[in-house]
């Protein structure tokens, strides 16, 4: 079954707060700071929802439309992954994001995100040295949209 892709409703919150434990061992968002990213205006939080909450994207989306949009967070339940998930919560955001520049950071050793990246057009444009808390690299990444896209 195909989950459905939608933006997140103030109920997903908890449900969210946990995969994203789960997905983020060493680097999970707070409740607190979940409710924070679930109420803010310039933000988009979608789920893919398959009855449960199988996994979330989270996009800052600055009000000034020549401002690049930060692709923040994407995740999917393990049990859920490489059946094309993250791919459908890709295309989801990718078109809230019509026509917009589209950055984000990823740890350099994390080869699945890398490629889900570069499977939807994004190119590494730098690299910032020990970003993370453990003194990993963080690859930035970039997405112009083509007038063709
Ligand atoms: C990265 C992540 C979101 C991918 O989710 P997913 O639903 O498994 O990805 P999909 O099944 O949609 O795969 C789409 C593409 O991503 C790439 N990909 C996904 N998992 C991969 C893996 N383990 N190794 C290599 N490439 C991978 C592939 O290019 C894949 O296309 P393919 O299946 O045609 O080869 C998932 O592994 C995850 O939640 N990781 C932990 C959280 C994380 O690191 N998030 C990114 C940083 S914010």
């Amino acid at each position: 079954m195909r989950p459905a892709i939608r933006p997140a409703l103030p109920t997903d919150l908890p449900a969210v707060a946990a995969l994203d434990a789960v997905c983020f061992p060493a680097d999970a968002w707070s409740a607190t700071a979940w409710a924070d990213e679930f109420g803010r205006d310039d933000r988009v939080v979608l789920v893919a929802d398959e009855g449960a909450v199988v996994g979330y994207v989270v996009l800052l989306v600055p009000s000034f439309a020549a401002d690049p949009i930060d692709l923040l967070r994407i995740a999917v339940s393990p049990a859920g992954r490489r059946t094309g998930i993250a791919r459908q919560l890709m295309s989801a955001a990718l078109a809230v994001c019509a026509g917009r520049e589209v950055l984000l950071e990823v740890a350099a050793s994390n080869e699945a995100a890398g490629a889900l990246y570069a499977g939807f057009g994004f190119e590494q444009i730098s690299r910032r040295r020990g970003y993370y808390a453990g003194g990993e690299d963080a690859v930035v990444m970039r997405r112009q949209e083509k007038d063709d896209d």
